[in-house]
């Protein structure tokens, strides 16, 4: 488990607790689909945990990108792929923004593209964040758009004339450039002034040609649990 060693870690700590409460709705046996990011990567690790303690048997991860899967193989967790199983039991994942419909803004970690596919796949897809991405409207927090890179300047184009103010997104440590997700594109943050129909703005994205998948997840999570301090501890509801 993680070692905490300063104030840093009240994030990490809730992070910590709502990823454990997302592992302990796994059950033996289940098809896990396997998100990405740092919350997700705690229920990741509690998944390993449970197995090696033998609290849960005979699951298997689906992971939904280079990051969880490496994670995965990290805490021993046996993994499978969308051509092997005909079902995904439970999903879970991260997200950068949920709106009081349980709405999504997701991609921070230039993952949704695979996220969607298999968070939409589950019977449960459960969402783990901590309280500061909960919003009233989904808008604050730009929208990843993974595009062609051959398209990037038309799509660009097409996204400005939506009203939105799309930019590159430009890797920030150990790499010069764009940021290039597993599948090979490009990202784009665009940002909105407000989003009133998530689901018809993410329609209206992905219907052009270069756009791989928009980060708005409308109507695809069932439980979303939150985390927080209070008093020192931290705490885990559900939404
Ligand atoms: C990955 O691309 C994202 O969708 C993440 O799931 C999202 O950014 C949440 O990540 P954190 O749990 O690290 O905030």
């Amino acid at each position: 488990m993680v070692s905490l060693s300063s104030e840093s870690d009240s994030i990490t700590v809730v992070k910590q607790a709502v990823g454990k409460a997302a592992a302990r709705r796994v059950k033996s046996g289940a098809i896990v689909g396997l998100g990405t990011g740092s919350t997700t990567a705690f229920a990741i690790q509690y998944l390993g945990e449970f197995l090696r303690s033998g609290a849960l048997t005979n699951i298997r991860g689906i992971p939904t990108s280079y990051q969880a899967a490496a994670l995965a193989r990290r805490y021993g967790i046996p993994l499978t792929t969308l051509d092997d199983v005909d079902r995904i039991d439970i999903a879970i994942d991260g997200a950068d923004a949920v709106d009081p419909q349980k709405n999504l803004i997701k991609g921070g970690g230039a993952a949704h593209t695979q996220e969607k596919v298999v968070d939409s796949l589950a019977d449960l897809f459960i969402v783990v964040v901590d309280r500061s991405k909960l919003v009233d409207h989904l808008g604050v927090v730009p929208v990843p758009v993974e595009v062609l890179p051959f398209a990037v300047t038309p799509t660009m184009r097409a996204i400005q004339k939506l009203g939105g103010k799309p930019e590159i997104r430009m890797a920030t440590s150990n790499k010069d450039g764009p940021v290039i997700t597993d599948q090979g594109n490009m990202v784009l943050d665009v940002k909105f002034d407000r989003i009133d129909d998530p689901g018809e703005l993410n329609r209206t994205l992905n219907t052009i040609p270069g756009v791989v998948d928009s980060g708005l997840f409308v109507g695809a999570a069932q439980v979303v649990l939150v985390g927080e301090m209070q008093q020192g501890e931290p705490v885990v509801w559900e939404m």
